[in-house]
């Protein structure tokens, strides 16, 4: 099958927005494989802060990227064989992120592993330009999204369960900062994809945005 035939399903969004867990279902579901384009922001992140590099010197950041060792295996992110899964989950190594990833050198970087994904049978995608810069020709793309609040408040039930500390009110102030910074970004910044289904998830559980997306797909073609 040729790589430009391979079905893609872009859900992008805000942090927290539920678009990582819909993703996974929808991919599972499907039989797909899964892209967490956060992730590997997040890992390149975490390299940055151990070896203490310049948070704003774009070309030592972009070279971290470009030599970084990952490997997906189910839930697990393995950076060069460590497992790194709870460690870039760390809300300042996502902070972190949000910032090194409104430099270009840094997005170039990280583009030809993320188009490495599409494989058969087909590829969910989640991020932030999934849908607008890395797959624009996506067979599907959803643009997912919640209130701030609802998001400060899976947030917090998400750091506990999984035994960090956590405040409601900083983590407001942070994914406003993150939303501000994603959203105005001069390069690939977070907006939805032309032709994207936009879907608020506030007062949604994950089953109902995931039957959503599954119909959504389950309809395309039918038109
Ligand atoms: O989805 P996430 O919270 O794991 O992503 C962490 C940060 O990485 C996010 O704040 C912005 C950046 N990111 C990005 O710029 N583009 C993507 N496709 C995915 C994430």
């Amino acid at each position: 099958m040729p790589t430009s035939t391979i079905p893609v399903i872009t859900i992008d969004g805000p942090t927290a927005s539920g678009k990582g867990t819909v993703a996974h279902k929808v991919a599972e579901h499907l039989g797909f494989h899964l892209l967490d384009s956060g992730a590997l922001y997040r890992l390149t992140a975490l390299q940055a802060i151990r070896r203490d590099t310049s948070l704003t010197d774009e070309h030592a950041l972009a070279k971290l990227a470009e030599h970084l060792h990952i490997s997906f295996t189910g839930d697990a992110v393995f950076l060069s064989h460590e497992n790194v899964t709870d460690a870039i989950r760390q809300e300042n190594v996502g902070n972190t992120a949000s910032k090194i990833a409104a430099f270009p050198a840094v997005r170039q970087a990280l583009y030809g592993v993320q188009l490495g994904f599409r494989k058969a049978p087909g590829l969910v995608a989640d991020g932030r330009d999934m849908g607008t810069v890395i797959f624009p020709n996506a067979s599907m793309k959803v643009f997912l999204t919640a209130s701030v609040q609802a998001r400060a408040e899976r947030r917090y039930k998400q750091l506990i369960a999984k035994g960090f500390s956590a405040n409601m009110e900083d983590l407001l102030m942070d994914l406003k900062a993150r939303d501000d910074r994603d959203t105005n970004r001069a390069i690939a910044p977070l907006v939805p994809a032309e032709g994207a289904h936009v879907l608020d998830t506030s007062e949604m559980t994950v089953e109902a945005a995931v039957a959503q997306v599954l119909q959504w797909h389950a309809a395309i073609g039918k038109s």
